[in-house]
């Protein structure tokens, strides 16, 4: 058994973070979201991988590597454009051979692994298996219908007036019969090969699709709001520990340190991390915060963040909800005229608190 990872797109929900990087390496917790997934995968004991790559493949490549650290056998699938989930089977048809697979969409996150939905697949091997979850707007999502004894009726993709409140999580598990509908189909309205339509037509062509409902939490961390809460999620399980300098400071609950980081005259109520290299100074960070590596945070309070790489945050309060790109700069103006001056990116969005 292989697995097809998906590590392109366009991600412009998570714009402009993905102007210059790539959404699956935006980390929860310190770690790229990606990386949860090739653990997962490790895990489930399948170890050769195939990460299909988009615009951002080299940071993709960089980050990942041959695999090896994870146990992994990794090749690259270069996808010249994002045409879509079922377009990224298309492209991975000769790597995947006559192979069983498990497609997982690199920005998904999902809570306890892939394990127990492999083990059965491989004794029963369905022409493919899908994982449902109750959310409670469906029309963002592909949508199951359910018949008798749960069988599968039909799929809608971002449905207007769902027929469930069961959407589709990005993990799915194919046997080789999914390649003949693949290379039928047709691009949506979106102009996209839609991987809802190859399951309906597997379906159609009178295959059996086994659905498992899942209670276990997940989340396509495809926008900010998403991002943070999978953050806080994982925060609040993270094992806490002090590996850097802790000076005149204040760590309440679970907050980890890491080696080479700096904290002082600061409050630090967790679950937070800080990673190496980075300096925190009279400061406050509060619940469910990330700060990655070689950040500067001096005289400000922020908190329900993510802050990435080389980030300098000084003499602001107060941050929260927010998620600061790599090499960012957060500062107050000068004093007079009052006003803010911003340089952004483009599709950058600023909220500015209205009293100030
Ligand atoms: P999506 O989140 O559905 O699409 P996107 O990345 O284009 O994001 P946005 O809607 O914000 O513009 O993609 C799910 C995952 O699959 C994600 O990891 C990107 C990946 N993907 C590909 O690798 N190739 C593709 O053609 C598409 C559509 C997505």
């Amino acid at each position: 058994m292989k697995a097809l990872v998906l590590a392109g797109g366009a991600g412009t929900r998570l714009r402009p973070i993905t102007h210059t990087s790539a959404k699956q390496l935006v980390p929860v917790a310190n770690k790229p979201v990606l990386f949860y997934g090739l653990e997962s995968i490790a895990e489930a004991g399948i170890t050769d991988v195939g990460i299909v790559v988009g615009d951002t493949a080299r940071e993709i490549r960089q980050a990942v590597g041959d695999g090896s650290a994870f146990g992994l056998n990794i090749t690259y699938l270069p996808q010249e454009a994002p045409l879509g989930l079922a377009h990224a089977v298309l492209i991975a048809r000769e790597y995947l051979g006559d192979d069983d697979f498990v497609m997982y969409l690199g920005d998904n996150f999902l809570i306890g692994g892939i394990t127990d939905l492999v083990e059965p697949f491989r004794v029963e091997r369905p022409a493919a298996q899908i994982m449902l979850t109750k959310v409670s707007d469906p029309r963002a999502f592909g949508v199951a219908e359910l018949g008798m004894e749960g069988r599968l009726v039909g799929l809608e993709e971002k449905p207007a007036e769902p027929r469930s409140d069961l959407a589709l999580i990005g993990i799915y598990l194919f046997t080789p019969a999914v390649h003949d509908v693949v290379a039928d189909l047709k691009p949506s309205g979106r102009g996209e090969l839609e991987i809802t339509h190859a399951i309906s037509g597997l379906l159609d062509a009178g295959h059996r699709v086994a659905t498992t409902i899942t209670e276990g939490y997940w989340k396509d961390t495809g926008s900010v709001a998403d991002m943070l809460q999978v953050n806080q999620l994982v925060l609040e399980q993270m094992d806490p520990g002090v590996q850097g300098d802790v000076v005149d400071s204040e760590l309440i609950g679970r907050v980890a340190v890491a080696p080479g980081a700096v904290v002082r005259a600061s409050r630090i109520v967790g679950p937070a991390v800080i990673g190496p290299g980075t300096v925190v100074e009279d400061s406050y960070l509060g619940p469910f915060t990330s700060v990655a590596e070689d950040c500067q945070i001096t005289d400000s309070e922020v908190e329900y963040s993510v802050v990435l790489r080389g980030a300098a945050i000084r003499g602001v309060r107060r941050i929260e909800a927010s998620l600061i790109g790599h090499e960012v700069e957060v500062t107050p103006a000068p004093r007079t005229p009052r006003a803010h001056r911003l340089v952004l990116g483009d599709h950058s969005k600023v909220q500015i608190c209205a009293y100030s």
